[in-house]
């Protein structure tokens, strides 16, 4: 094929090619090969010479036009991607933050129960996992509470098959450790609770708790005061004052609620408080010679103190919340909030 010939090729096929450039990088691949050192006109100027001398000018100049042509072209299109990108950049705000992936958090309520954990965790107590389907024996008669006794009742249950039980309280922690462990003993226990009340803004049929308790030669009651004021004042403010009043637990002898100055009042009477200026945040005792009978643990030797609390209350207390639910209906606009 005549050089004429081939010029005319190629200027088809390299105009084509760079007007069909879709990147900077095949503009660039096409400037290498047609603009280049060792691209294709380079290569034609090399053929001139054996080109017949009177048509040399003319090829000269033939091949002048074409790398006239292709250097525009390459330009044009080098300066359109140009724009393009600087378009881009200017629509958009490189100040803006970046869009992250939501990473989500634990439950107010899982984050709470942790928190009490471990403030008790720092004073000696190991942390125990417990069953939260039970039997009967377990989450009554071994604490004290046999049929007909009218206290059951208070502890409203769900009952499942063969005769098993959605435990109603945490209590159950302390018969499952006992059975298997001997003073001394100083454990808690954190988990779900569930009871058939009518939901309310302050019931839920389900709902968790954190049990405590500690068995050993010599614990007093004043043991029991003492840890739990540590926790009141690490929990909710040093400042916090702590009462106890006379109560009734079948498990636990003498027994007691165990109120706190309102931390929001300071004792003074508010919203939180009702006006009383004091919070009920427990219930706790000495833990009930039967109970240690029930799990072969010998009374006159051992004494021990218990203490049962609603993690849903604390947390509630705590952030101001109220109404139970809000824990349990997973929306976001309220979960986002702790
Ligand atoms: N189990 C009791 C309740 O659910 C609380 C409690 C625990 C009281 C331990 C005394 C000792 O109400």
């Amino acid at each position: 094929m005549k050089l004429q010939e081939k010029l005319k090729n190629m200027e088809k096929i390299a105009l084509a090619e760079i007007m069909e450039a879709v990147s900077m990088d095949d503009l660039e691949k096409a400037k290498v090969k047609y603009l280049g050192r060792k691209g294709e006109i380079t290569s034609a100027i090399k053929g001139i010479k054996s080109v017949a001398k009177k048509d040399k000018p003319k090829v000269g100049s033939l091949i002048n036009e074409l790398k006239q042509k292709i250097t525009v072209l390459v330009d044009e299109k080098e300066q359109a991607f140009r724009n393009k990108e600087q378009a881009l950049f200017e629509n958009n705000d490189i100040t803006l933050p970046g869009i992250n992936d939501e990473i989500g958090h634990k439950h107010p309520l899982i984050k709470t129960m942790e928190d009490i954990v471990e403030i008790f965790v720092n004073m000696g107590f190991k942390s125990v996992d417990a069953p939260e389907i039970e039997t009967e024996f377990y989450n009554f008669e071994a604490l004290n509470i046999p049929k007909n006794h009218p206290s059951r009742e208070t502890f409203h249950t769900f009952y499942v098959e063969n005769g098993m039980l959605l435990r109603s309280q945490t209590s159950t922690a302390q018969i499952r450790v006992m059975e298997k462990e001997k003073p001394p003993i100083q454990i808690v226990h954190a988990g779900k609770v569930y009871r058939p009340d009518a939901v309310d803004a302050s019931h839920s049929f389900m709902f968790y708790q954190l049990e405590g308790f500690m068995v050993a030669e010599g614990i007093v009651f004043s043991d029991l005061k003492g840890t739990l004021e540590r926790f009141a004042k690490a929990y909710f403010g040093e400042d916090v004052k702590m009462r106890l009043r006379p109560h009734y637990f079948p498990f636990t002898e003498p027994s007691a609620e165990v109120d706190i100055s309102c931390f929001i009042c300071g004792g003074k009477g508010c919203r939180v408080c009702s006006y009383k200026g004091w919070l009920e945040v427990l219930g706790a005792g000495m833990i009930n010679p039967k109970v240690l009978e029930f799990v072969k643990i010998d009374p006159a030797k051992y004494t021990g103190f218990a203490f049962g609390m609603g993690i849903d209350r604390i947390c509630m207390l705590k952030h101001g919340i109220d109404d139970i639910r809000l824990f349990y209906e997973n929306d976001v606009r309220f979960l986002k909030q702790f």
